[in-house]
């Protein structure tokens, strides 16, 4: 058989980064949570406990489905007991939880659970955003810079994506490879080796609804993308799924770019640095993208707290130096 699995396409990359298996462990135990979650969201529905709200509202102020707790705490007790991280973040908990020193490992992770959880309901794609980081400090307790990295010190970043198929996109830094699950089997097999985006698109992707809440010049680079020339493939498609990470796949694919900018509501964008922004950053830039907040690359914030959101302009790179000229100053 010629197909590549994901945990001999980890242990290829790990003999030549010279590393010394814990963050193959590490991968290997986020592809368990993954299996689980994509088992679940597959029959969500059947039996009737797992679809609609929990009744409660997280930090970001949003409604709790099922699945984002379902989610989430798969992740916390698979990645806590895997031995190879210290602390946890997470969109779903107000606080890092910091794994007792006797099964910590060297690594942070930080994730989105479950985005695009407001479509589950829908039978909409949506999927888990994660990044992986390591302990700075040298003492044994976590500090507050080991949580607060700038984004290009990202180890790996990467998503799920539980769509028509489950795929697993990652990037160690050395290209972004995709795999997609054989669910007959529970095994991830690369079927995207070394993806690379296009360097310019024709879809844009923005929630279009906010239009009267934006400012000027997020009107006019929308009213741009719009705008008849046949040299540059205007007027561009309009996508939008509401599923970031279903919305971000299609842009590595095709080519484009989606955006989440700052509105007169939300003055930094409603997308969170940590969870969404910077991993998704961290792979568009090891696919030849390009991802900032309109006038700064993402990968170079320092975030001042876990929780914090970011505009977004990410994809292809000539689409985003066009959002950029539009936006500066
Ligand atoms: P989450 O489900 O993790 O809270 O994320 C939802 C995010 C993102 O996936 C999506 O692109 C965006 O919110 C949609 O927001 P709007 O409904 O404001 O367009
Ligand atoms: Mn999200
Ligand atoms: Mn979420």
């Amino acid at each position: 058989m010629e197909q590549t699995t994901l945990v001999q396409h980890l242990q290829h990359q790990q003999k030549f980064l010279g590393a010394t298996g814990e963050f193959t462990s590490l991968m290997n135990e986020i592809l368990v949570a993954a299996k689980i979650i994509s088992l679940e969201v597959n029959k969500a529905g059947i039996g009737g406990n797992i679809l609609g709200v929990t009744g409660n509202i997280n930090v970001h102020g949003e409604e709790v489905q099922k699945l984002d707790e379902f989610a989430n705490s798969t992740f916390v007790n698979i990645m806590g007991k895997s031995g190879t991280v210290c602390a946890i973040t997470s969109e779903e908990m107000e606080n890092p939880v910091i794994v007792s020193e006797e099964k910590a490992g060297k690594y942070i992770f930080m994730m989105d659970p479950l985005d695009g959880s407001s479509n589950i309901d829908v039978n909409v794609s949506i999927g888990t955003i994660f990044s992986v980081y390591r302990k700075k400090s040298s003492g044994d307790s976590v500090t507050k810079d080991d949580l607060l990295q700038k984004g290009a010190n990202q180890v790996a970043g990467g998503y799920i994506v539980y769509g028509s198929s489950t795929m697993f996109i990652y990037s160690s830094g050395s290209g972004v490879h995709g795999f997609t699950l054989d669910p007959s089997i529970g095994e991830f097999f690369l079927s995207h080796p070394d993806m690379k985006i296009p360097v310019r698109g024709n879809i844009y992707s923005v929630n279009e609804g906010n239009q009267i809440i934006w400012d000027d010049r997020q009107v006019k680079l929308i009213n741009y993308f719009k705008d008849f020339d046949e040299k540059t493939s205007r007027p561009y498609k309009g996508r939008y799924i509401g599923s970031m990470v279903s919305d971000f796949h299609r842009t590595l694919l095709k080519g484009g770019i989606f955006m989440y900018p700052k509105d007169s509501k939300n003055p930094n964008g409603k997308l969170r640095f940590a969870f969404e922004a910077s991993p998704l950053a961290f792979i568009v830039e090891n696919a030849g993208g390009r991802a900032s907040t309109g006038k700064e690359r993402i990968l170079d914030i320092v975030p001042s707290d876990i929780h914090q959101c970011v505009p977004l302009y990410i994809g292809s790179r000539e689409d985003v130096k066009t959002a950029e000229s539009f936006l500066k100053d």
